[in-house]
């Protein structure tokens, strides 16, 4: 997985603070609400998707991997290569050998960019950060919750899948509470946004700004 570590000797002055979260429990939510607060986000699953945009080297290494049929015209047919690596770890291990230290070193530039611009704090948010171990990298890491059935509901309603597709995603994951083990801060999203609001700004307020 994605490891920002050894950054630290090159933006020394740099805190970088993980955010995490199982699917639609609302990282993008938080996301920008920190943006709001002024400090830069880098989303691991933006950086994801442009490593392998229509002309990179990434993209050419997914279609020799697993054949033209994962493209749909010249951009990645997610579905297709979805249904691939799904179902077969082997196959998604291969697939993570190609995008991951593409998107480790997207996301290394990115945090250097933002030092340069002077920011003391940055922020990553990626899903599978305690399943990568990539938050030992981190100064801290938030995690953003939500009870199942909320989360049931509002993968729902984001995204055209079946619910028996959605049920999948969710429980394929690991369950919430092993990840809010290991974070200095939980996001509960339970209640509505302004609920999550108040608690994004707690957790700037404490951890986040220096005055
Ligand atoms: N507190 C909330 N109340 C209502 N809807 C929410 C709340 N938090 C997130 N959502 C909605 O739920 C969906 C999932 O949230 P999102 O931030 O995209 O999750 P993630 O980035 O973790 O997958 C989005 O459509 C978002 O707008
Ligand atoms: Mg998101």
């Amino acid at each position: 997985m994605f490891r920002t570590g050894g950054l630290d000797v090159m933006v020394r002055t740099m805190q970088i603070w993980g955010l995490t979260g199982n699917i639609a429990c609302g990282k993008s939510a938080a996301e920008s609400m920190l943006r709001e607060l002024g400090l830069p986000v880098i989303d691991a699953d933006q950086v994801a998707r442009q490593v392998v945009e229509p002309g990179t080297e990434g993209l050419a290494e997914v279609v020799a991997a697993f054949g033209p049929g994962v493209l749909a015209g010249d951009r990645l047919d997610r579905a297709a290569l979805g249904a691939i690596v799904f179902s077969d770890p082997e196959q998604r291990k291969q697939l993570e050998a190609i995008t991951h230290p593409r998107i480790a070193t997207a996301i290394a530039h990115q945090v250097m960019h933002f030092a340069n611009e002077g920011h003391e704090v940055v922020i990553v948010s990626a899903a599978l950060m305690v399943e990568s171990g990539s938050y030992r990298d981190y100064a801290g890491m938030a995690v953003v919750t939500c009870p199942p059935e909320q989360q049931l509901k509002r993968l729902l309603a984001r995204d055209p899948l079946s619910a028996e597709d959605a049920q999948r995603r969710i429980a394929s994951q690991m369950p919430q509470d092993q990840k809010a083990a290991h974070a200095q801060v939980v996001l509960d999203n339970s209640g509505d946004l302004e609920h999550l609001r108040a608690q994004v700004q707690a957790f700037h307020d404490q951890h986040l700004h220096r005055p």
